[in-house]
């Protein structure tokens, strides 16, 4: 059964806009892009699209660093570009969902420039958290930034502000009233000017505490914090996250209850999705309570292991938590901050499985540009690089930008057909066969298994929707469940092809290679997901 309300299964495709299409031949992704691309996507056959920021910002984060909320920086356009995306969005069908950044503004923002020509204690200051240092000349504690390096930085009158990410991005204060106050008008600003929903950025970071307490082992965390999440075992970075004073605090919680008010408030189904990362990630129901947010992410499969038991546990421990507080499920594989998922798991045939192994799930999935393109992350020789993780933690975190670099769109065409200028991050020069028209129509490419799943998404009573899924022992390294009615799904997570018996009768799609069907008995190719009709 499909859900009556649209978020709770659809398929959201989140656009990076710098790296999407350039309209202009400056280099740079834009809003009219975009609206070149949709025909692209309502032909993919997603319901929806996330759009990364595309606010007025310096870009010091890629536009997480946002310096006016209610505008659109000229590299992408205009509030009209905006509105017009929107609308053609709608006009074909597809759902627009904005970035909502609440953590932090940018340092240009009007209100950190006021802020620092203002005196100690004043209201400006304090829409911040500006601090005294230690009597020593050190920051007001011993907390890293996410990025790497202090977490505070000292302004001329010698006062320090908090930074979890960059100097570049002060945190906000939620405790003054005046920054929930802004943010209602920025929600409602998108919101009247038509959009669906909101993705909400670093969710769990909003509320501090204790903000003039050491941590006792800060190294430790900022290692655990790593984008490229270091090789740390999970329970060791469960152990660090799981308590620390600024991220998952119960104070975010009145935020989001305010915010679902808002969105209620509006005709349509509007709808938030949560980034937040929490430890154990039981602790994620939280933020998905009937009067909270919508969504929130599922990380899990942006680092799991290609191994049965692990993704089946996942599934099961996922779909149990969020059962609890009625919400529904998500699926993402990658992002703009995560390795490409077939560079992860080191082939195209494994991304292609988990792809259909998360399309088959209950619930809602995210699909991020490029990943229907079995895109693998792209070397940069380190003078490319713009990420600020990667300068601030001296290079030793090599950053995101391996997984932002521009789409290639035509293999015969100048930078792909992304931008007739120069490309912000250099495309690799031998990416003609993941070009958008080189797969067409090819129905061994990446792209056709994306269009097919994503369609039978749509036609296939099973798919979509949140029904149960039933689960059968299958052989070490397999996955075997049903989706009432009439679906059953296979996984092979072995390198060696394995014969499983199935009580399907028809194949009616596969992630890679030839599996055959005789007598009630299915040999699946290694590394394969299969879909049977039963
Ligand atoms: C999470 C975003 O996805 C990431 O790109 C950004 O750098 C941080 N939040 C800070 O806004």
């Amino acid at each position: 059964m499909k859900s009556e309300l649209w978020w709770r299964d659809a398929a959201i495709y989140q656009v990076y806009p710098r790296s999407f299409r350039d309209s202009n031949g400056d280099g740079e992704g834009d809003l009219q892009g975009v609206i070149e691309k949709l025909p692209y996507l309502q032909e993919l056959g997603i319901d929806a699209i996330w759009l990364s920021p595309f606010y007025k910002s310096p870009n010091k984060d890629g536009g997480y660093d946002v310096s006016d909320p209610r505008d659109v920086d000229p590299r992408f356009g205009t509030v009209l570009d905006a509105k017009a995306l929107i609308d053609e969005a709608h006009r074909l069908g597809i759902k627009f969902i904005a970035d909502i950044v609440p953590n932090h503004f940018s340092a240009d923002h009007i209100w950190f420039k006021a802020a620092l020509a203002s005196p100690q204690g004043s209201h400006e200051r304090s829409r911040f958290h500006f601090r005294e240092g230690k009597p020593d000349g050190t920051p007001p504690n011993n907390w890293n930034s996410i990025f790497g390096g202090p977490a505070w930085t000292q302004v001329e009158d010698g006062q320090w502000y908090l930074h979890l990410f960059d100097s570049s991005q002060p945190d906000l204060n939620w405790e003054n009233p005046e920054v929930m106050a802004d943010f209602e008008k920025t929600l409602r600003f998108w919101l009247d000017l038509g959009v669906d929903g909101f993705r909400i950025d670093v969710a769990h970071g909003c509320a501090k505490e204790e903000i003039l307490v050491d941590l006792p082992d800060p190294a430790g965390l900022t290692n655990a914090l790593r984008l490229d999440y270091l090789d740390m075992s999970k329970e060791v970075r469960a152990g660090y996250l799981s308590n620390i004073p600024f991220f998952d605090r119960e104070g975010v919680h009145e935020i989001y209850r305010e915010w679902r008010k808002i969105l209620d408030s509006y005709s349509g189904d509007r709808m938030s999705v949560a980034e937040a990362w929490v430890y154990p990630s039981s602790r994620g129901a939280r933020y998905v309570r009937q009067d909270e947010l919508h969504q929130i992410f599922n990380f899990d499969f942006l680092m799991i292991e290609w191994d049965a038991q692990v993704m089946a546990d996942a599934i099961k421990k996922t779909l149990a938590e969020l059962k609890e507080v009625g919400a529904p499920a998500t699926w993402v594989l990658c992002n703009h901050d995560s390795s490409r998922v077939v560079s992860r798991l080191g082939s195209a045939e494994k991304g292609r499985a988990l792809a259909m192994l998360t399309h088959s799930l209950p619930g809602g999935i995210y699909i991020y540009q490029g990943e229907e393109l079995g895109l693998p992350n792209a070397d940069l020789p380190d003078s490319a690089r713009q990420d600020p993780a990667f300068f601030r933690s001296g290079g030793k975190d090599k950053g995101r930008d391996m997984c932002r670099v521009p789409i290639p769109w035509e293999a015969a065409s100048e930078n792909y057909g992304y931008s007739t200028g120069k490309p912000w991050l250099p495309q690799p020069t031998d990416w003609q066969r993941y070009a958008a028209d080189a797969q067409k129509g090819d129905p061994a490419g990446s792209l056709e298994l994306y269009r097919k799943s994503l369609a039978l998404r749509h036609s296939h009573p099973a798919l979509g929707g949140e029904g149960e899924i039933t689960w059968i022992d299958s052989a070490p390294g397999t996955l075997h469940f049903t989706r009432e009615p009439g679906l059953e799904v296979l996984v092979n997570a072995t390198p060696a092809p394995v014969e499983i018996k199935v009580s399907g009768k028809e194949i009616l799609l596969t992630s890679s290679g030839e599996p055959e069907l005789n007598d009630g008995v299915l040999i699946i190719p290694a590394d394969t997901t299969v879909w049977l009709q039963r």
